[in-house]
């Protein structure tokens, strides 16, 4: 019996955040240890560079640090293959293909494309590379034909248009090649989204930045003195809480509420109480990220040989899809 495939990768643009271990790392290693799965993980460097094109240094080192960010949560390039995008040019191949069957009215309806267009301030100069990159997206995941593809909600309209494009192409050269992937999104929403915390606390803060974050988090602004009731809706420390804790917590959170919204509890010993929970958690990552970044050699021979062996996945995909077309002479 062949596994299900799993794919799933990041823009490596600097460090990774508390909200994508959350929202993604953290099931990631699950499923990888389920064993269940044949897992391929990698950094999105092209796609990256769709709107980094000239900040190409940020991407360069950011490398090096996701690739610490995901061994350092228990990633491991023994069960799952971690590659790097740009290291497989049968992806650049695959998308060239693709683009013929997407129109560009088709790419600019893409909600989420739509949203980046506004926020990132292209204004009339919108890189071609990057109203495309949806496209390259699903050479990415079916170049590795993968079933399941864990992702943030913001990438729904990636995976549908990837599940266009897999069954236009069949159809269009009649064949059954292209898997239509599904996407897994987060089951806790809130994980999803984790905002406050300065907006960004990396999972490889040190203890003391995580205490300035959380000693200046977002909490009840009606909450002046420690008798008045609180507020938890909207209070960031609370929201942490609710995604941190673990079951063993969940007695001791649920009285920290009724507490905190009955009055009688600062917002100082709820910070220190996140604070402990934050460090369980990060605490061992930062310690293993320590020991990996002593021999960078190491991890980045690991990548090369997970781009090798991603790379012979895509050239066989690439081979049956030329055969398809035709351009195989
Ligand atoms: N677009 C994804 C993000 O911004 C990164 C990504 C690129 C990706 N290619 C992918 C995710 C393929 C899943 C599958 O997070």
């Amino acid at each position: 019996m062949t596994k299900p495939i799993i794919l799933t990768g990041d823009r490596p643009t600097g460090k990774l955040h508390l909200g994508h271990y959350v929202g993604s790392l953290k099931n990631r290693v699950l499923l990888q240890d389920e064993d269940k799965y044949n897992m391929f993980v990698f950094l999105a460097d092209q796609q990256a560079l769709t709107d980094h094109a000239k900040e190409s240094e940020i991407i360069k080192e950011s490398i090096g640090n996701v690739a610490l960010d995901y061994l350092s949560v228990g990633l491991d390039p023994a069960k799952s293959t971690i590659f790097i995008q740009s290291q497989i040019p049968e992806l650049a191949e695959l998308t060239m293909y693709y683009m013929n069957l997407v129109s560009l009215a088709r790419l600019e309806r893409n909600p989420t494309v739509k949203t980046e267009i506004a926020q990132k301030g292209f204004g009339g100069s919108i890189p071609t590379g990057f109203l495309v990159y949806p496209i390259s997206q699903a050479a990415d995941i079916t170049a590795f034909k993968a079933n399941y593809v864990p992702v943030g909600n913001d990438q729904k309209p990636m995976i549908e248009q990837t599940r266009e494009i897999a069954r236009s192409f069949n159809h269009t050269y009649n064949c059954d090649i292209l898997v239509e992937p599904e996407g897994i999104y987060p089951e806790n929403e809130a994980a999803g989204r984790l905002p406050g915390l300065d907006g960004n606390a990396k999972m490889s803060n040190d203890e003391d930045t995580v205490r300035k974050k959380v000693m200046s988090m977002y909490t009840d602004p009606n909450h002046i003195r420690v008798e008045d009731p609180g507020q938890i809706e909207g209070n960031m420390v609370f929201h942490y809480l609710d995604i941190f804790g673990r079951e063993e917590d969940a007695t001791t959170i649920a009285e920290m509420k009724e507490h905190y919204q009955r009055g009688g509890l600062g917002d100082v010993k709820t910070k220190r109480y996140l604070l402990e929970i934050l460090e369980r958690e990060l605490a061992p990552i930062r310690e293993r990220r320590l020991g990996y970044a002593k021999d960078m050699g190491e991890v980045f021979r690991m990548l090369e040989k997970g781009s090798q062996a991603a790379r012979e996945v895509a050239g066989q995909t690439l081979a049956e899809v030329k055969e398809a077309m035709g351009t195989t002479h």
